[in-house]
Protein backbone atom coordinates (compact mmCIF):
# COMPACT_ATOMS: atom_id res chain seq x y z
CA UNK A 1 0.00 0.00 0.00
CA UNK A 2 1.72 3.06 -1.48
CA UNK A 3 2.52 6.34 1.04
CA UNK A 4 3.97 7.83 -1.97
CA UNK A 5 1.61 10.03 -4.77
CA UNK A 6 3.43 8.81 -8.00
CA UNK A 7 3.98 5.32 -6.28
CA UNK A 8 1.51 2.37 -7.27
CA UNK A 9 -0.19 0.49 -4.15
CA UNK A 10 0.23 -3.40 -5.34
CA UNK A 11 -2.21 -5.02 -3.48
CA UNK A 12 -5.43 -6.23 -4.29
CA UNK A 13 -4.21 -6.03 -8.18
CA UNK A 14 -4.92 -8.68 -10.42
CA UNK A 15 -1.92 -11.54 -10.78
CA UNK A 16 -2.11 -11.63 -13.94
CA UNK A 17 -1.41 -7.96 -13.79
CA UNK A 18 1.18 -8.21 -12.08
CA UNK A 19 2.52 -10.78 -13.83
CA UNK A 20 2.99 -9.21 -17.10
CA UNK A 21 4.38 -6.07 -15.74
CA UNK A 22 6.84 -7.22 -13.80
CA UNK A 23 8.24 -9.69 -16.72
CA UNK A 24 7.96 -6.21 -19.11
CA UNK A 25 10.15 -4.73 -16.71
CA UNK A 26 12.46 -6.99 -15.96
CA UNK A 27 13.12 -7.62 -19.64
CA UNK A 28 13.12 -3.59 -20.20
CA UNK A 29 10.15 -3.99 -22.62
CA UNK A 30 8.50 -1.10 -20.59
CA UNK A 31 10.34 2.09 -19.26
CA UNK A 32 9.90 2.37 -15.59
CA UNK A 33 12.96 4.51 -14.20
CA UNK A 34 12.62 4.15 -10.94
CA UNK A 35 12.32 0.13 -11.22
CA UNK A 36 15.48 0.28 -13.48
CA UNK A 37 17.49 -2.93 -12.47
CA UNK A 38 15.33 -3.98 -9.31
CA UNK A 39 13.92 -6.94 -10.70
CA UNK A 40 17.44 -8.25 -12.86
CA UNK A 41 17.80 -11.47 -11.99
CA UNK A 42 14.96 -12.53 -10.70
CA UNK A 43 13.18 -15.25 -11.95
CA UNK A 44 10.27 -16.38 -13.70
CA UNK A 45 9.24 -18.56 -10.62
CA UNK A 46 9.90 -15.68 -8.40
CA UNK A 47 8.04 -13.61 -10.50
CA UNK A 48 5.45 -15.40 -10.11
CA UNK A 49 5.69 -15.95 -6.59
CA UNK A 50 5.97 -11.85 -5.83
CA UNK A 51 2.90 -11.84 -8.42
CA UNK A 52 0.64 -14.57 -6.03
CA UNK A 53 1.90 -12.83 -2.88
CA UNK A 54 0.52 -8.94 -3.88
CA UNK A 55 -2.50 -10.03 -5.36
CA UNK A 56 -3.78 -11.96 -2.04
CA UNK A 57 -3.29 -8.87 0.11
CA UNK A 58 -6.63 -6.56 1.05
CA UNK A 59 -6.95 -3.36 -1.40
CA UNK A 60 -6.12 -0.06 0.26
CA UNK A 61 -8.71 2.02 1.66
CA UNK A 62 -9.97 4.86 -0.35
CA UNK A 63 -7.73 8.38 -0.38
CA UNK A 64 -7.95 10.27 2.84
CA UNK A 65 -7.30 13.46 1.20
CA UNK A 66 -9.97 16.11 0.65
CA UNK A 67 -12.78 14.89 -1.49
CA UNK A 68 -13.99 17.46 -3.92
CA UNK A 69 -17.47 16.33 -4.45
CA UNK A 70 -18.22 17.71 -7.70
CA UNK A 71 -14.98 16.40 -9.60
CA UNK A 72 -15.62 12.99 -7.89
CA UNK A 73 -19.00 13.24 -9.54
CA UNK A 74 -17.80 13.75 -12.92
CA UNK A 75 -15.59 11.15 -12.78
CA UNK A 76 -17.72 8.72 -11.99
CA UNK A 77 -19.76 9.74 -14.75
CA UNK A 78 -17.29 9.85 -17.39
CA UNK A 79 -15.82 6.79 -16.36
CA UNK A 80 -19.60 5.32 -16.70
CA UNK A 81 -20.14 6.69 -20.43
CA UNK A 82 -16.41 6.38 -21.34
CA UNK A 83 -17.29 2.42 -20.66
CA UNK A 84 -13.96 2.34 -18.39
CA UNK A 85 -15.68 -0.35 -16.17
CA UNK A 86 -16.44 -2.94 -19.51
CA UNK A 87 -12.48 -3.84 -18.78
CA UNK A 88 -11.47 -2.58 -15.33
CA UNK A 89 -14.67 -4.24 -13.90
CA UNK A 90 -18.33 -1.91 -12.61
CA UNK A 91 -16.18 -1.39 -9.18
CA UNK A 92 -13.24 -0.13 -10.84
CA UNK A 93 -11.26 -3.93 -9.07
CA UNK A 94 -9.85 -4.96 -12.69
CA UNK A 95 -9.14 -8.67 -13.51
CA UNK A 96 -6.69 -11.18 -15.57
CA UNK A 97 -4.64 -8.53 -17.03
CA UNK A 98 -6.69 -5.41 -16.30
CA UNK A 99 -5.13 -3.39 -13.33
CA UNK A 100 -7.15 -2.19 -10.38
CA UNK A 101 -8.07 1.49 -10.42
CA UNK A 102 -10.18 1.70 -6.95
CA UNK A 103 -8.14 2.85 -4.42
CA UNK A 104 -5.47 3.78 -6.25
CA UNK A 105 -3.01 6.53 -5.60
CA UNK A 106 -4.11 9.63 -7.22
CA UNK A 107 -1.53 11.10 -8.87
CA UNK A 108 -0.15 8.17 -10.05
CA UNK A 109 -3.42 7.37 -11.87
CA UNK A 110 -3.02 11.01 -13.72
CA UNK A 111 0.62 10.65 -14.57
CA UNK A 112 -0.02 7.13 -16.04
CA UNK A 113 -3.50 8.31 -17.99
CA UNK A 114 -1.54 11.18 -19.40
CA UNK A 115 1.47 8.80 -20.55
CA UNK A 116 -0.87 6.40 -22.12
CA UNK A 117 -2.70 9.50 -24.04
CA UNK A 118 -0.11 11.65 -24.92
CA UNK A 119 2.83 9.24 -24.93
CA UNK A 120 2.14 5.28 -25.36
CA UNK A 121 5.38 3.62 -25.64
CA UNK A 122 6.50 0.02 -25.81
CA UNK A 123 5.29 -2.15 -23.52
CA UNK A 124 1.91 -0.28 -23.08
CA UNK A 125 -1.07 -1.55 -24.22
CA UNK A 126 -2.52 -0.02 -26.92
CA UNK A 127 -6.42 -0.36 -25.60
CA UNK A 128 -5.94 2.29 -23.15
CA UNK A 129 -4.47 4.73 -25.66
CA UNK A 130 -7.51 4.61 -27.45
CA UNK A 131 -9.59 4.48 -24.07
CA UNK A 132 -8.28 7.84 -23.61
CA UNK A 133 -8.51 9.28 -26.64
CA UNK A 134 -10.19 12.78 -26.40
CA UNK A 135 -10.16 13.29 -23.23
CA UNK A 136 -8.51 16.20 -21.94
CA UNK A 137 -6.60 17.62 -18.59
CA UNK A 138 -9.35 18.03 -16.41
CA UNK A 139 -11.49 15.38 -17.16
CA UNK A 140 -8.54 13.47 -16.05
CA UNK A 141 -8.07 14.97 -12.81
CA UNK A 142 -11.69 13.92 -12.37
CA UNK A 143 -11.23 10.37 -13.33
CA UNK A 144 -8.02 10.44 -10.82
CA UNK A 145 -9.88 11.74 -7.97
CA UNK A 146 -12.82 9.65 -8.72
CA UNK A 147 -11.16 6.31 -8.70
CA UNK A 148 -8.65 7.30 -5.65
CA UNK A 149 -11.62 7.68 -3.58
CA UNK A 150 -13.63 4.48 -4.77
CA UNK A 151 -13.31 1.54 -3.19
C1 LIG B 1 -10.63 -2.49 -23.74
C2 LIG B 1 -10.36 -2.63 -22.31
C3 LIG B 1 -10.11 -1.36 -21.51
C4 LIG B 1 -10.90 -0.24 -21.42
C5 LIG B 1 -12.25 0.04 -22.13
C6 LIG B 1 -10.24 0.65 -20.49
N1 LIG B 1 -9.09 0.10 -20.01
FE1 LIG B 1 -7.74 0.94 -18.74
N2 LIG B 1 -6.49 -0.63 -18.97
C7 LIG B 1 -6.75 -1.75 -19.74
C8 LIG B 1 -5.56 -2.61 -19.73
C9 LIG B 1 -5.41 -3.95 -20.45
C10 LIG B 1 -4.59 -1.95 -18.94
C11 LIG B 1 -3.15 -2.41 -18.67
C12 LIG B 1 -2.35 -1.82 -19.80
C13 LIG B 1 -0.89 -2.17 -19.83
O1 LIG B 1 -0.54 -3.29 -19.51
O2 LIG B 1 -0.12 -1.28 -20.24
C14 LIG B 1 -5.22 -0.71 -18.48
C15 LIG B 1 -4.57 0.21 -17.67
C16 LIG B 1 -5.18 1.34 -17.13
C17 LIG B 1 -4.56 2.22 -16.16
C18 LIG B 1 -3.17 2.04 -15.53
C19 LIG B 1 -3.29 1.52 -14.12
C20 LIG B 1 -2.03 0.92 -13.57
O3 LIG B 1 -2.04 0.52 -12.40
O4 LIG B 1 -1.00 0.86 -14.27
C21 LIG B 1 -5.45 3.23 -15.90
C22 LIG B 1 -5.29 4.39 -14.94
C23 LIG B 1 -6.64 2.96 -16.70
N3 LIG B 1 -6.43 1.81 -17.43
C24 LIG B 1 -7.78 3.75 -16.73
C25 LIG B 1 -8.85 3.56 -17.61
C26 LIG B 1 -9.94 4.50 -17.78
C27 LIG B 1 -10.08 5.82 -17.05
C28 LIG B 1 -10.77 3.99 -18.74
C29 LIG B 1 -12.02 4.61 -19.33
C30 LIG B 1 -11.83 5.91 -19.96
C31 LIG B 1 -10.19 2.72 -19.18
N4 LIG B 1 -9.03 2.49 -18.46
C32 LIG B 1 -10.74 1.90 -20.13
C33 LIG B 1 -7.91 -2.04 -20.41
C34 LIG B 1 -8.96 -1.14 -20.62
Amino acid sequence: MSQIPSIPSLAAQPKTFIENQLVLIREGLRDVPAMKGSLDGVSDAELVALATYFSAQVAPPAAKGRVDKASLERGRELAKSALCGTCHLPQYQGRDQVPRLASQQEQFLLDVMKEYRDKPGPGRDTVMAAALYGINDAQLKDLAHFFAHTR
